[in-house]
């Protein structure tokens, strides 16, 4: 793993965005998976200004969602599906060949998860995967305690996860469950970027450097990624004792 903490959120966020654009460059059908929530926001928002500006060719790449909150509509400013259509695949013009996003009203939950497995495994495994990380150390909806040899699944929501989840919902919703790619495909993604901005994180961070690895904190499990890329601010580095990379720009 690499630790490498930038001064704010937005020099973060454009290192991470440049990571986007550089997988692209080196691989044009790259399969990316992309996580949703505050912290890789701004990233995807200066990833698509980079790629408009640069005229990048993202037309041969491959995005698959992260997680779903289960039973909630793709319509829903607080659902994954919403946040990715905002933020990346209406800006970029993204076609729907090219997306693969959970479906949350789904009947058939193993189906739903065999379907993203299948297309994990017919891509030879995700290049690069950006997630963030939860106040329970949880990446995409992989809980504490998850099987570290997981694959996709449905996981009931733990407490925090339900208790923070509300941010994203303008209205009163029913979080419990949550469908995810799994810690197994998370690992074995060729890059795994993980970003946690602000000192509400610094708690987090200092865990999932510091702790010993375990799934009992998921996070930690980025300290054994050998292509783990741990991006975050000051404000989120505010907390540990270990030598990090700094970067000023
Ligand atoms: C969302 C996801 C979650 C979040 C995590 C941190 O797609 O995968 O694991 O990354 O809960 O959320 P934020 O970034 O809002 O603090």
């Amino acid at each position: 793993m690499e630790l490498n903490v930038y001064k704010d959120d937005q020099a973060l966020s454009a290192a991470v965005a440049d990571m986007i654009i550089g997988c692209i460059k080196s691989k044009p059908g790259a399969l990316l998976c992309f996580a949703t929530g505050d912290s890789p926001k701004l990233t995807y928002r200066l990833f698509a200004e980079k790629v408009i500006k640069n005229k990048i060719d993202v037309s041969k790449c491959f995005i698959i969602g992260l997680d779903e909150w289960m039973g909630i509509s793709p319509d829903n400013t607080g659902s994954c599906h919403w946040f990715l259509h905002e933020y990346l695949i209406r800006p970029l013009n993204i076609s729907p060949s090219q997306v693969h996003l959970f479906d949350a009203f789904t009947k058939n939950e193993p189906g739903e998860c065999d379907a993203m497995n299948r297309l994990i495994a017919a891509k030879g495994g995700v290049d690069l995967m950006v997630a963030g990380v939860g106040m329970n150390g949880h990446i995409g909806f992989n809980e504490p305690d998850t099987d570290i040899h997981s694959l996709a699944h449905v996981a009931l929501l733990d407490e925090t996860t339900v208790t923070v989840g509300r941010k994203y919902f303008a209205e009163k919703v029913t979080i419990d469950k949550g469908i995810t790619v799994g810690l197994k495909q998370v690992m074995a993604a060729k890059k795994l970027v993980i970003i946690a901005s602000g000192a509400k994180k610094a708690p987090v961070i200092k865990k999932t450097v510091e702790d010993n690895v375990s799934t009992q904190f998921p996070a930690t499990l980025i300290q054994k990624h050998t292509k783990g890329f741990l991006m975050i601010d000051r404000a989120a580095a505010s907390e540990l004792k270990t030598e990090f990379k700094w970067h000023t720009n």
